[in-house]
């Protein structure tokens, strides 16, 4: 029985979802959504902020600051409640109203920035925002989740080894790439170890952290517009990108089930199904994939129909939403 006294000491490591009998491949699906910042983030947050209290960075009086599409967001404020510092949450209108009224509820302020980058996304003025605010007061400490090694660090303690003892004989690993920290901790753990484990980065359509072309991108978690210092593609073997109708098709497809994932994991698993499908068809790798968070953060977009009919009207027919 686990008995806590900060929410950040409850996290679920070990469950899994056997998605044969739902996308047709032989797929295990981790689970990160289960803690009390809902998503994989909660091990970022916590590992950067310890590390900044161990270097003397961040003290009491200190002012966190981080720019944010949602959960770190979230995670960070849980930390930041726990451990009495004041979170300002720098973040833009893709952030879900979800998210921005936990973070508010969790004691945090939260700022949204309208301005678009060069890109077309949000990033880069995100990030600028946060810079001044460094430069015009020396309380407020940003822990940069796109450059803290920390980032990556939690998943090479954490993800990665959890993985590891459930699945000894692990032969390929799909990881969403956003700030790319789950991506890099936990190929940067596996390859190390010189095992023939195949890591596939799973990214959206439009995004550049691979060196694609910049599109429109409106599902949040998976993507940027700029790309993240962490990036290191000779740890990664191969990347998959998926256009977001297919993100939305897949989440769809898992709710039909019973299983209210969040938009990065649609993603994930679409990629995944499609790259087995093309590399190991009839086989049956060991094969898993990452889920970030859960669902219930995106009833207001990913599977509201008014929000579908307005960003993805052509494709409301397939989805088979009840009206
Ligand atoms: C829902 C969701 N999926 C995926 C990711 C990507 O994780 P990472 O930043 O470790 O690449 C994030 C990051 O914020 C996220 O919120």
């Amino acid at each position: 029985m686990p008995i806590i006294s900060s929410p950040q000491d409850f996290n679920v490591e070990d469950l899994y979802v056997d998605l044969r009998s739902v996308v047709g491949s032989p797929l295990y699906l981790k689970c990160e959504g289960f803690n009390f910042a809902g998503s994989v983030k909660l091990k970022a947050a916590c590992e950067m902020v310890e590390a900044a209290e161990r270097d003397g960075i961040l003290t009491p009086g200190s002012i966190l600051v981080e720019s944010s599409s949602g959960n770190l967001g979230v995670a960070l404020s849980i930390v930041a409640a726990d451990k009495g510092y004041h979170f300002l949450c720098v973040t833009d209108p893709r952030c879900n109203p979800a998210s921005q009224r936990l973070m508010r509820a969790l004691g945090a302020e939260v700022r949204i920035i309208s301005a678009q980058d060069a890109n077309g996304g949000f990033l880069e003025t995100r990030i600028q925002y946060v810079r001044t605010l460094c430069e015009s007061d020396s309380r407020y400490v940003w822990l940069n989740q796109y450059a803290n090694q920390n980032n990556w660090m939690a998943h090479y303690r954490g993800t990665a080894p959890a993985i590891d003892k459930q699945f000894p004989d692990l032969e390929v690993l799909f990881v969403g790439a956003g700030t790319t920290g789950t991506l890099m901790g936990c190929a940067r753990y596996f390859k190390e170890q010189s095992r023939p484990i195949t890591i596939v980065a799973i990214d959206a359509v439009g995004s550049v952290t691979f060196g694609g072309i910049p599109e429109r991108r409106m599902v949040p978690g998976l993507g940027t517009s700029s790309r993240p210092d962490l990036v290191d593609e000779s740890f990664v073997d191969d990347v998959v990108h998926v256009p977001e109708v297919d993100t939305i098709r897949t989440v769809h497809q898992l709710a039909t089930r019973g299983f209210l994932f969040g938009g990065s994991t649609g993603t994930v698993v679409s990629g995944a199904t499609k790259w087995l499908a093309e590399r190991y068809l009839g086989e049956e790798p060991c094969a898993v994939a990452i889920a970030p968070d859960l669902g219930e953060r995106y009833l207001d977009s990913i599977y509201e129909e008014s929000w579908l009919r307005e960003h993805f009207g052509n494709i409301i027919p397939d989805l088979n939403i009840p009206s």
